[in-house]
C-alpha cells in the first residue's frame, strides 16, 4: 500500500493558518464549553465505564446491561447483556416524553410536495409497517434490502425493521441492477422494499424495473414490497409483489417493539474497500444507538426547537446516522429532501432552509463547492437567518469552501463543524464542538468522546505534531462496525491487521500542536468522488469484464468540484476497438452512474514492473497532468509512460 494524497486541496489544507473563533452569541448558549469537553473527554478515556453508563442511561433499556465493554480483539460487545430497541427509543420514548405532537419529519419532494409526520404519527406508521413486515414472513434476524428514493417510507421501513429485529440493508437508489443483485445475494435478503420509481431532476428513475431485473438471480428473495412514489404503474408479479399502501392499510397499528440484545444486528451497509467486492459493514443495536444519540446532542449542540437538516440520502451511512436515527433519538425535528440540489435551480437548498426554518444544516463539501461556483446570488435570495450551525461531512473540505460556507451561508454567525468519520465508525469521530473550540478551515479537529486517535507510521510508531502519517484509533468505541457480513477474516485483516492492535482507518492525516487532526485523504485504493466511496479494483474488475477491454487500471485525479475524479486506463482486447461511450455505459450498468469515468485513456500497454505489477503511482501522475516523478527503472518498458502522457483523455 502506498501513501498518496487525493485532493487538489491538500496543498491549501497544509498551509492554512486561519483560526475562526466561535461566534460569541453561539458560544454563550452552547451545550458544552471547552472545560466540559476537556473534563468529559478525559473521563471517557480514563473511566469509560462511568462515562458510557451515564450516556447510555439517557436512553430506555428493557433490560439493563451487566458490563459496559467486552473487548476481545478484534471482536467487541458493548452494554453486554442489555436489551433495548432503537426504534422504541426513536419513537415510543419521544411520545412518552411528551413529544407526540412535535414534528419528527418534514419531508419535501423534488416536485415541492411537503409531508410532515409528528412523533405520534410516525410511531403509528412504523407500528403498522412492522406488522406488515411480519405478515410477509419477516422475522427477527432476517435481512431486508431497501432500494428506495429519499421518501418518508425509507425511514419508516428502516425503523420498522429495527422494531422487529430485522436487519436492514439500504442500497442507494443510484446503484445499478447488478450492484443491487450482488448486495441482495450477499445479505441473502428475504424481502426487497422498493418503489415504482423515484424522481431525479424531474426525470423518473425506474426503480421497480431495476429491482425486477436484480431479483432474477436472488434465490433467497421471497417478496417485494413496492411503494407508489410516481404513478403506481409497475408490473407486479403475483404472489411475490405487494403494494406498500395495500399491505399497510391492512396492517394493525398495535405493535410492541421487540426487546433485543444490545449486540443484535441492526443494519448492513455496503461500502467500497481496497479489493474488488464491496463489503457489508455490520452495525449492531446498543452501541450504535448510544453513539448516534450522543454525537447528535454534542457535535450538533442540539436544542429542543432545532430544525435539523442532514442532506444525505439514506443509501449512505450519513443518512442512517444523521438523517434518520440521530435526530429521532434526540426528539428533534428533521428535514428530508428527496431531490437534487439544483432542481429546478441552484437556489433550492436555500428555499428549503427558509421555508422550513432550518437551524442546523449538515451537507457535503462537493455540494458546497457547487453552490460556491454559482455565486452568492442564490443564497442571498433566501432568508437564511434561521440557521445557527453548519456541518460538513464525507470528504476533506478545502479552506476556500469552508470560508464561503461560513461567510455566505452562515452569515459569520454560525460555527462550521467539519466532521470526519466513516461507514465503519458509524458515527462522528473527529470534529470540534461548536461554541467550545475555534474552527480551523480544512481541519476536522478533535476526537469525540471515547475516541482515541493517533497518527502513526506504517509500522505503528506514533508521530509528532505536523507529521503526516496513517490515522488509527487505539481502542474500540460503541458504534464501530462489528464485522464484515459473512467475512469475518476480511474484517480482522482490513481493520485490525494492517497495524497490530489498532483500528486502521485507511486515511492519511496529521495532527497540529493544538491536537487538531487534518484528514487529507485515503491511503488505499479507495477513491472519494463527490463524497462517495469507490474502490478502484471494483471498477477495474467491471472494466475487464467488458469484451473489448483487455487490461484496466483506475486511479483518481484531483477535481476542483468533486474532490476526486475517476480516470480509467484501458488496453483493448485484440481485434477490438475501444469505444469510450460503450465503456461508460457499461460501468453505469454494472455499478451506477456515480462510478462513470471522467476520463478514459486508451493505451497499448500499462506501466508494469518486470513481475507484472501495475505501477499506479505513475498513472496517478499522468492522470493529474504532472511530470513523472520517481524511479522508473523497475518498469519493464519505461517508454509506455511517454506514450500514455501523449495519449488523449477521452
Ligand atoms: C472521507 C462518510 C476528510 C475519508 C461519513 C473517510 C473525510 C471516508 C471526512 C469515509 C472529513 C469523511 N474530512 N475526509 N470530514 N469525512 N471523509 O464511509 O476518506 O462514505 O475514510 O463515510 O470519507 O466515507 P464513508
Amino acid at each position: 500500500m502506498t501513501s498518496h494524497t487525493t485532493s487538489s486541496n491538500i496543498d491549501n489544507v497544509l498551509h492554512e493558518t486561519r483560526v475562526i473563533e466561535p461566534p460569541a452569541q453561539f458560544a454563550a448558549a452552547a451545550n458544552l464549553s471547552r472545560e466540559d469537553y476537556e473534563r468529559l473527554y478525559r473521563q471517557s478515556l480514563d473511566d469509560p465505564d462511568t462515562f458510557w453508563a451515564e450516556v447510555a442511561g439517557e436512553l430506555t433499556w428493557m433490560q439493563p446491561w451487566t458490563q459496559v465493554l467486552d473487548w476481545q480483539e478484534p471482536h467487541v460487545k458493548w452494554f453486554v447483556g442489555g436489551q433495548t430497541n432503537i426504534a422504541y427509543n426513536a419513537l415510543d420514548r419521544q411520545v412518552a416524553l411528551g413529544r407526540g405532537d412535535k414534528r419528527a419529519f418534514i419531508w419535501e419532494g423534488e416536485d415541492g410536495e411537503v409531508r410532515t409526520f409528528t412523533y405520534a404519527e410516525l410511531l403509528r406508521e412504523v407500528k403498522r409497517a412492522a406488522n406488515m413486515l411480519i405478515s410477509l414472513g419477516v422475522q427477527s434476524g432476517d435481512r431486508v434490502t431497501l432500494y428506495l428514493p429519499l421518501i418518508p417510507e425509507a425511514a419508516i421501513a428502516m425503523l420498522a425493521c429495527a422494531r422487529i429485529g430485522a436487519v436492514h440493508s439500504v442500497v442507494f437508489g443510484g446503484f445499478s441492477v447488478s450492484a443491487l443483485s450482488d448486495r441482495l445475494n450477499d445479505a441473502q435478503s428475504k424481502l426487497l422494499i422498493t418503489a415504482d420509481a423515484g424522481y431525479r431532476k424531474g426525470a423518473l428513475v425506474p426503480l421497480k424495473a431495476n429491482a425486477d431485473a436484480a431479483a432474477q438471480n436472488v434465490p433467497s428473495l421471497e417478496h417485494m414490497l413496492v411503494v407508489c412514489r410516481a404513478d403506481c404503474d409497475a408490473a407486479m408479479q403475483p404472489g411475490r409483489d405487494v403494494w406498500w399502501h395495500d399491505a399497510l392499510a391492512a396492517a394493525s397499528d398495535g405493535h410492541q417493539a421487540a426487546s433485543l440484545d444490545s449486540e443484535h444486528p441492526l443494519f448492513i451497509l455496503y461500502t467500497s474497500g481496497s479489493t474488488g467486492k464491496p463489503k457489508g459493514v455490520l452495525h449492531t443495536t446498543g452501541g450504535y444507538m448510544v453513539a448516534a444519540s450522543m454525537t447528535m446532542q454534542t457535535a450538533f449542540d442540539l436544542k429542543e426547537d432545532d430544525v435539523f437538516w442532514c442532506t444525505a440520502d439514506v443509501g449512505w451511512v450519513t443518512g442512517h446516522s444523521y438523517t434518520v436515527y440521530g435526530p429521532l433519538l434526540r426528539g428533534a425535528t428533521a428535514v428530508m429532501y428527496e431531490g437534487a440540489p439544483n432542481h429546478p435551480d441552484w437556489g433550492r437548498f436555500w428555499q428549503i432552509v427558509e421555508k422550513h426554518k432550518v437551524s442546523i444544516l449538515y451537507t457535503a463539501p462537493t455540494a458546497i463547492r457547487s453552490f460556491m461556483r454559482q455565486g452568492d446570488g442564490y443564497p442571498n435570495r433566501s432568508d437564511l437567518s434561521s440557521l445557527r450551525l453548519l456541518g460538513s461531512v464525507g470528504e476533506p473540505i478545502n479552506p476556500e469552501a469552508w470560508m464561503w460556507y461560513f461567510r455566505v451561508i452562515g452569515g459569520e454567525r454560525c460555527p462550521v463543524i467539519d466532521t470526519w468519520w466513516q461507514t465503519e465508525t458509524g458515527t462522528i469521530m473527529l470534529t470540534t464542538l461548536p461554541g467550545a473550540f475555534p474552527g480551523k478551515p480544512g481541519s476536522a479537529g478533535l476526537p469525540m468522546f471515547g475516541v482515541e486517535p493517533a497518527i502513526v507510521t506504517r509500522e505503528g510508531t506514533e508521530l509528532g505534531p505536523d507529521e503526516g502519517g496513517y490515522l488509527i484509533i487505539k481502542r474500540p468505541w460503541p458504534s464501530m462496525l462489528r464485522t464484515v457480513y459473512g467475512d469475518d477474516e476480511r474484517y480482522r485483516k482490513t481493520y485490525w491487521g494492517e497495524i497490530p492492535h489498532v483500528y486502521f482507518a485507511g486515511d492519511g492525516a496529521r495532527r497540529d500542536a493544538d491536537g487538531y487532526i487534518t484528514v487529507v485523504g485515503r491511503v488505499d485504493d479507495v477513491l472519494n468522488v463527490s463524497g462517495h466511496r469507490l474502490g478502484t479494483m471494483e471498477i477495474e474488475s467491471v472494466l475487464v469484464a467488458h469484451p473489448s477491454v483487455s487490461e484496466a487500471a483506475v486511479v483518481g485525479r484531483p477535481d476542483d468540484l468533486k474532490g476526486e475524479g475517476v480516470v480509467a486506463f484501458v488496453t483493448p482486447q485484440s481485434g477490438y476497438v475501444l469505444d469510450p461511450a460503450a465503456i461508460r455505459a457499461h460501468i453505469t450498468r454494472e455499478i451506477g452512474a456515480l462510478a462513470r469515468p471522467d476520463a478514459i485513456v486508451v493505451a497499448d500497454a500499462l506501466p508494469k514492473t518486470r513481475s507484472g505489477k501495475i505501477m499506479r503511482r505513475f498513472l496517478r501522475q499522468i492522470a493529474a497532468g504532472k511530470e513523472i516523478q520517481g524511479d522508473t527503472s523497475t518498469l519493464e518498458d519505461p517508454s509506455v509512460l511517454e506514450r500514455l502522457q501523449a495519449a488523449d483523455l477521452l
